[in-house]
């Protein structure tokens, strides 16, 4: 209820606690477990192969099938890519050595986390810069691909945001795109996005296999909160995670909101 109102009603106190919040994470997390942040994805249930992983990678198994799911609708050899917010860089790591983009930046308001990616990850042609999605420091047309994942319910202005995925675009290039929002604003929320003038390729409900994913790596989640958060804010990240504050073993659930994903694409 006071997630929906500060969403709904005060997004610029949201998105300051937002930061408060996933900079605490890079405090916290000493033993670089939480390099994902998203609620995950997974279509085994509906019969799908699973995809095939390193076995190092096993542990992140359902972020990163949101990151696959989102990236596989194109051919990435060649492409420079942005990620908008791109957290603690598991994805950013996984597109890199599953995809080979030529090159990709990620970018996020949380120092800490920019901080931790740049020690964390040393691959060839992978960066990351501090920044706010609402004001993207990079020329026009200068990227092939932007992906944003679970991210952009926080940012108090959508519209700015969409504005700069469309100048710093190239002619042809995707905007490759993931979220949630509350089951109301669903309708506004694809209104301003198909505002932006791009391209719609592809767009699906993805929330079921949102949710299943959820129920399949709950324990994990549990035994994160446990280990790295004092017991006083356990009920708070347990809600962050996914996970029902007083009963984070019971099914998870998004709160009336729906997960959506999108590819679009500059003419
Ligand atoms: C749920 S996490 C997802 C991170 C990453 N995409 C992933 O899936 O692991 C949301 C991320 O959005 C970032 N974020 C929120 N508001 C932002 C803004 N205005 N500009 C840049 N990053 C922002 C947060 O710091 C956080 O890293």
């Amino acid at each position: 209820m006071l997630n929906k109102l500060l969403f709904h009603n005060f997004p610029n106190i949201k998105s300051w606690l937002t930061r408060l919040q996933y900079e605490m994470v890079s405090t916290i997390d000493r033993d670089k477990n939480a390099i994902f942040m998203n609620f995950g994805y997974t279509a085994h249930h509906q019969g799908q192969e699973p995809l095939p992983l390193k076995a190092e990678d096993e542990i992140h198994r359902y972020p990163m099938q949101l990151y696959h799911h989102v990236a596989k609708a194109i051919d990435w050899s060649g492409r420079d890519a942005l990620e908008v917010s791109s957290g603690r860089g598991g994805g950013a790591s996984f597109i890199m050595r599953y995809f080979k983009p030529r090159s990709y930046i990620g970018v996020d308001f949380s120092s800490r986390a920019i901080e931790f990616c740049r020690n964390q990850y040393k691959l060839d042609g992978l960066k990351f810069h501090h920044g706010n999605a609402e004001a993207l420091n990079f020329p026009d047309n200068s990227f092939d691909v932007v992906m944003n994942v679970e991210a952009s319910l926080y940012y108090p202005n959508i519209t700015k945001f969409f504005e700069h995925v469309k100048r710093v675009l190239k002619p042809n290039g995707y905007f490759l795109y993931t979220d949630l929002r509350y089951e109301e604003k669903i309708q506004i929320w694809h209104a301003q996005l198909k505002a932006m003038g791009l391209k719609l390729i592809k767009e699906e409900d993805i929330t079921e296999n949102v949710l299943k994913a959820m129920e399949l790596d709950r324990e994990r989640r549990i035994q994160l909160v446990k280990k790295y958060v004092p017991a006083i804010l356990h009920k708070q990240f347990y809600h962050f995670a996914g996970l029902s504050p007083d009963s984070p073993n019971g099914l998870p659930h998004l709160d009336n909101r729906r997960y959506w994903y999108f590819v679009m694409q500059k003419e």
